[in-house]
């Protein structure tokens, strides 16, 4: 029942973790895909090893947190030991970062090399100087780098987008005209908080990416503006932390979700719960898959 398909891409259970929170390690990508999720989405990596924005990178707010971790990894070498362990045990999508189409190319030919399902652009960091949102709010540079890596890999091209725009119908189609295979959202949303005391912004990076309950409206808004924008397969993403949640993202438009806060305020069980309270709902309202429910909302 709670099979669905990004794509080409078959999934047995529609929620996937996220980029960024449990899957920086083979061992950990093993467990997550071991608690119910459908696939694990790889921290981030870039070319080199990158150690990130020096602390504090990280703080909560209500209804969420905000991070300015700016994108450690180990780079794209180091973790092909990580998708040795991992990309055995289902489906890992590798996210990737970079500063050019022919990097992202790189690493995606690299990713796929490594067993990964597919690749996840990340064009939608708020917090990452050359990267990410800076790359991914101008439609030609998303479709160009889409463009580069369609034709150097084989496997599904997923791209992440900012809700960070004001032009996200624009960024989509640029997504599907560069014949992406999905469109992932939304990343974190900038943001920032102060400490009074300090008369200070609190993270060491001033600005971050709001995540968690806060997010979640934006984010089902995102992607019902996607779906009437485009004929591409979507992904939600943002403050998921129930079956409530996920539905809205899957009536806006989504085929299937990924959860990232919500495994830190609920714990890796929130995948079970989630699975199982998804197959009540449906079977009370008369949904008999996945797929009857995507984009009802737009009837
Ligand atoms: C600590 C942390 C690290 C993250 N790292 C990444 C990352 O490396 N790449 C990426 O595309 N998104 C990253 N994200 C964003 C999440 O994948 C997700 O898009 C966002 O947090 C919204 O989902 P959520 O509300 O379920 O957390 C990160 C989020 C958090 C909280």
């Amino acid at each position: 029942m709670l099979v669905t398909s990004v794509g080409k891409l078959r999934l047995e259970k529609p929620g996937m973790v996220a980029s960024g929170i449990m899957d920086e390690t083979g061992q950990s990508i093993k467990r997550m895909l071991r608690s119910g999720a459908g696939a694990v989405v790889t921290k981030s990596i870039g070319s080199n090893p990158n150690r990130g924005h020096p602390n504090p990178t990280f703080t909560e707010v209500k209804g969420g947190y905000i991070n300015a971790m700016g994108l450690p990894n180990p780079g794209i070498e180091l973790f092909r030991d990580e998708m040795a362990v991992a990309a055995k045990c289902g489906n890992v999508i590798g996210s990737i970062y970079g500063s050019s189409p022919e990097e992202f190319s790189g690493l995606a030919a690299k990713m796929e090399e490594y067993g990964a399902a597919a690749v996840e652009l990340n064009l939608s960091c708020p917090h990452a100087k050359g990267y990410g949102m800076e790359l991914g709010t101008d439609p030609e540079t998303v479709g160009s780098i889409v463009s580069a890596v369609k034709s150097a890999v084989n496997i599904p091209v997923w791209t992440k987008l900012t809700p960070n725009t004001h032009i996200i119908g624009g960024l989509a189609m640029a997504v599907q005209d560069a014949e992406g295979d999905a469109i992932v959202a939304i990343n974190t949303v900038k943001a920032m908080v102060i400490s009074p005391q300090f008369g200070k912004p609190i993270l060491s990076n001033k600005f971050g990416g709001l995540s968690g309950p806060a997010v979640r409206s934006i984010g089902v808004r995102t992607v019902f503006d996607i779906r009437a924008a485009v004929d591409v397969p979507i992904v939600g993403v943002g403050g998921i932390s129930d079956w409530r949640d996920a539905v809205q993202y899957i009536m806006a438009g989504a085929s299937a979700f990924q959860i990232g806060s919500a495994i830190g305020t609920k714990g890796i069980c929130v995948f079970e719960t989630i699975n199982k309270d998804l197959e009540r709902f449906m079977t009370d309202y008369g949904y008999g898959s996945i797929s009857d429910m995507v984009g009802v909302a737009h009837e």
